[in-house]
């Protein structure tokens, strides 16, 4: 486990082996051992390993954000793809049933994901720029709730590639030890 948290880093190039269903139901299961507020689940994650659809996911961003990424507004070169060629992609959504919490037990639903796919070797790295393109275009949300056969009323909150890495384990990006304090 604490492994994991320090081996855990962002992957951006994965290579085409994908991730068979026994391990991606895995890692679903790990996805829903997090703890919840209330105990609510309010949760429905979604993996997608439809390389066919994933293309168009990647393919609607270009089209909608032409040549500038959302928000941070770096370059949208032809070649980005928004999940890095990965074999599969987690999708987590939010239930219409939730609290005010509902949204961090999917983040922390993610996290599981990620570090219990670091554990097995497999890379992996959170995508929020899908979901900011779900969020500001209703048509791709609603299109991409009815092809992913998300149930009525969930909202993404956020998405994890995942996949086998392609190059060495790069080194994790350093953290800044000023941004916690102990108080005695
Ligand atoms: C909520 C969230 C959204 C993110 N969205 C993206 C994204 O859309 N594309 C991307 O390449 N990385 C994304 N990241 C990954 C961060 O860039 C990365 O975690 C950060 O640079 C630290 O690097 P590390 O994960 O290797 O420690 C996201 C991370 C988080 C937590």
């Amino acid at each position: 486990m604490l492994n994991a948290i320090f081996d855990r880093r962002s992957i951006r190039s994965y290579t085409d082996e994908p991730i068979d269903r026994e391990t991606l139901t895995y890692l679903l299961r790990c996805a829903i051992k997090s703890p919840t507020a209330h105990y609510l689940q309010p949760w429905h994650f979604v993996a997608v390993t439809n390389k066919a659809l994933l293309d168009e996911f990647n393919a609607d961003f270009h089209r909608v954000y032409k040549d500038a990424r959302p928000i941070s507004k770096k370059p949208l070169t032809d070649d980005y793809k928004l999940f890095f060629n990965a074999p599969a992609v987690i999708f987590a959504y939010v239930a219409p049933h939730g609290n005010q919490f509902s949204r961090l037990d999917c983040a922390m639903a993610i996290e599981n994901v990620a570090l219990a796919a670091t554990d097995l070797k497999i890379g992996s790295v959170v995508i929020g720029y899908s979901i900011i393109m779900l969020n500001e275009y209703p048509e791709l949300n609603e299109k991409y709730k009815n092809l992913f056969n998300v149930p009525e009323g969930y909202e993404p909150v956020l998405s994890i590639a995942l996949g086998k890495s392609k190059n060495a384990w790069p080194d994790q990006r350093p953290r800044d030890e000023s941004k916690f304090s102990i108080i005695e």
